[in-house]
């Protein structure tokens, strides 16, 4: 078989890449050594339990259910949320489109909501406007690890009766008030996708504090039975494989050590950007005192048109510097069919004019530095301003 040729320097800075070690190969030889690759026993194989008990801990949840991926988790905790055909689901279009996709596949209908210009995440006085009799659950996004409004969209959700499911797919270590990203809503969903603080190739997990809703979450994942033969609700194949939980459970042990890396690389790049920031007018991303990233990306807004002009010269530079939801879901070729005449203001601006940055924990503080520099000699350059 033909391998692919990679067309990216060998000097690129990905925007992401796995931190995978001995470890985590010593792991995943042990499943091939024992030949459990895989259980449909209700509660997983061994490194399912395993996984899913340290994340318990670490999210300081009561229930954590592992799944195949964020995609499964969305479509799962919709699923255990009792969506029926043509409930209203409200959801930013400015995130991986996942987050829609799921909503379309467990029968609901998605409403798109703009999102704030200054951290991406939805806006929660057009969430208000979008609210009708018809909605039943909303899923805030925590775009680029950037904790949603939590508070107001708590007190919107009690007030319209509406579960709240979170898309913590990218949030993974973010925290509000303290809190945990994903801990706040009935349920919250996780990714472990390659590109993930936490990896496990593919793979996801639901987190909720509900007995009943973790019962059916873990039917759902295994084709709605419970003792096998006696399905009981609608379920799919949504189990994790004991090959993918043998990585995330090892990297779970890393986890606090990977986003102590992003935090240095981000604080880094703070530091040097800050005074091209205020000179050419471009939004570096801000940690408040009730929201803490996890720095899974590093995404910066440019003014006047300059932002695609930036990237290319960053990418000469041999920096993976990215482009995320252009076009952002509502105005993919499906949804708008699906959602026609949808418009949303500060989505179009973000899609247009934000560009994310690594700073994952294989990029050194030489790297930061060079992408830095790169990024201050591209904008003196176009003299922008
Ligand atoms: C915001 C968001 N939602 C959902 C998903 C879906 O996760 P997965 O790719 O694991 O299915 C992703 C990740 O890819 C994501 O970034």
């Amino acid at each position: 078989m033909a391998l692919t040729t990679h067309t990216v320097s060998s000097n690129m800075i990905p925007i992401n890449k796995p931190w995978i070690g001995e470890e985590e190969k010593r792991e995943v030889a042990s499943v091939l050594e024992e030949n459990a690759l895989t259980t449909a026993a209700r509660d997983g194989g061994r490194r399912v339990r395993d996984f899913e008990s340290q994340m318990k801990s670490y999210l300081k949840a009561k229930h954590v259910v592992s799944v195949n991926s964020g995609t499964a988790a969305l479509h799962a905790a919709l699923m255990a949320a009792g969506i029926k055909q043509g409930d209203e689901v409200l959801i930013p279009s400015f995130t991986f489109v996942a987050t829609a996709n799921a909503v379309v596949a467990a029968g609901g209908r998605p409403v798109f909501v703009d999102v704030k210009k200054d951290d991406y995440t939805i806006d929660v006085s057009d969430l208000k406007k979008k609210i009708t009799k018809r909605a039943k659950v909303v899923i805030p996004v925590h775009l680029y690890g950037h904790p949603s409004d939590m508070d107001e969209i708590g007190e919107l959700a009690d007030k319209h009766a509406l579960d709240v499911v979170e898309d913590a797919c990218q949030s993974l270590g973010s925290t509000y008030k303290k809190k945990q990203t994903g801990t706040f809503g009935v349920m919250g969903c996780f990714s472990m996708y390659a590109s993930k603080v936490l990896t496990a190739g593919e793979g996801g997990a639901v987190a909720t504090d509900s007995d009943e809703l973790a019962d059916r979450l873990k039917m759902i994942r295994n084709h709605g039975m419970v003792e096998g033969y006696d399905t009981r609700v609608l379920g799919l194949n949504l189990r994790l494989p004991e090959l993918s939980a043998a990585v995330a459970k090892v990297q779970m042990q890393k986890l606090d050590k990977m986003l102590q890396i992003r935090r240095r690389n981000a604080e880094l790049m703070s530091k040097l950007l800050f005074p091209s920031a205020k000179k050419h007018g471009i939004k570096i991303p801000e940690e408040t005192a009730d929201k803490k990233f996890n720095w899974y990306l590093y995404t910066v807004a440019f003014q006047n048109g300059s932002r695609d002009r930036i990237k290319n010269a960053l990418v000469k530079d041999n920096i993976g510097a990215t482009i995320y939801y252009n076009p952002p879901a509502h105005k993919t070729p499906y949804y708008m069919q699906v959602a026609p005449k949808t418009s949303l203001r500060a989505t179009d601006w973000c899609a247009d004019h934000v560009l994310s940055l690594p700073v994952h924990p294989y990029v050194s503080e030489a790297d930061i530095d060079h992408i830095a520099s790169s990024l201050k000699a591209v904008l003196e350059k176009s003299n922008i301003s």
